[in-house]
């Protein structure tokens, strides 16, 4: 198939774009490199835009793509809180455009990469996919707002979407070839990482009052290879005029602590913290249930332990200890 990713040349959209390319699709990226890398798209994938400019949105999409799928997001937690404007700016007036374009154009599919945040502070664990969604930070609401837009134009439209809601993403591709690279860097992992490498001089642990077994906050972490294969198998099953939301998790959740204990052992280094206070934003607990996904389209992950999660993200990081600026 033909297949339009915005966002492409960033961490989950290029790991996607790697399985795209290698299952025999063909792939246009189309980026703004405000965050992403063109280091980590093929050569010869790269149509540059923005998500705000409808226009270049309609040229790169018209020579004929059966499918779109929207990486291109702001995606810091703490960041939303304190620049809401930029959030709603980017992932949902920028997103609105996209499916402009795609009226425009008659692309009818779309593979939308939505969030956990969703659901805001669970109240049943793990979190299936009927569970309330009440977003607790703004970029939370801001992926639910782009869910609800897609689910009335499959209404109206005709267009056929599936909602992927991830956990925590992390990993790298396993020849290390491409991983993960943010600046400046939010997410746990890669921090970690980057202490391990003498980058940092310690983790800073934010929040150790939460009301969890050692305070700190538990996630669902997911290799990055894993959600790529389930934006294929999505892709695959979308149909028109109708959507499909699914989890994507391991079902298994681990702590800051555990993080950071798993990567001590991973990296073999003896990793600082420094305990500080909450973050605004941070629900203290979420896990999923990607049952649905399992049972009605096979997904199945390639890496659902955290230690094999963090050994790929390791080798990538000790091969490129400053990233894509290498
Ligand atoms: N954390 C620290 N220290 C750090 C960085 C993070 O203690 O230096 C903590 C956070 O407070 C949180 C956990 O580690 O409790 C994970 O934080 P991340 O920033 O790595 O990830 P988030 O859980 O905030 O967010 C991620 C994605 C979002 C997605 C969300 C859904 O970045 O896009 O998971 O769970 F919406």
């Amino acid at each position: 198939m033909n297949i339009f990713v915005t966002g492409g040349a960033g961490y989950i959209g290029s790991h996607t774009v790697r399985l795209l390319a290698e299952a025999g699709h063909r792939v246009r990226v189309y980026d703004n490199l405000s965050e992403g890398h063109a280091a980590a798209v093929p050569a010869g994938s790269l149509f540059e835009g923005d998500l705000a400019d409808e226009k270049r949105l309609v040229e790169g999409l018209l020579d004929g793509f059966d499918c779109v799928m929207h990486f291109a997001a702001h995606c810091s937690v703490g960041e939303s809180m304190e620049k809401p404007e930029k959030y709603y700016g980017n992932n949902v007036v920028g997103s609105l455009r996209l499916l402009s374009a795609m009226r425009k154009t008659g692309v009818k599919r779309i593979v939308f990469s939505s969030s956990a945040a969703t659901y805001g502070n669970p109240v049943k664990t793990p979190i299936p996919e009927d569970h309330p969604t009440d977003p607790i930070n703004a970029y939370g609401q801001t992926k639910l707002d782009f869910e609800h837009a897609l689910k009335y134009y499959a209404g109206a439209y005709g267009i056929g979407y599936a909602a992927l809601r991830y956990f925590n993403a992390a990993g790298a591709a396993p020849d290390a070839k491409i991983g993960e690279d943010h600046d400046p860097e939010t997410h746990l992992v890669p921090i970690v990482l980057e202490a391990a490498l003498g980058r940092r001089d310690a983790v800073a642990i934010f929040g150790t009052d939460y009301p969890t077994p050692d305070g700190t906050c538990i996630r669902d972490y997911i290799h990055v290879y894993d959600l790529a294969q389930a934006h294929i198998l999505a892709m695959e099953a979308i149909e028109p005029g109708k959507g499909r939301v699914y989890n994507l998790g391991n079902g298994a959740g681990y702590s800051v602590r555990e993080v950071i204990e798993t990567a001590r052992r991973v990296t073999g280094h003896r990793l600082p913290v420094k305990e500080g206070p909450r973050r605004a934003g941070d629900p203290p607990t979420l896990v999923a249930s990607s049952e649905k996904i399992t049972r009605e389209l096979g997904w199945k992950p390639r890496f659902p332990d955290l230690q094999a999660i963090v050994e790929t993200a390791w080798r990538w990081h000790k091969a490129n200890p400053k990233g894509y600026a290498e």
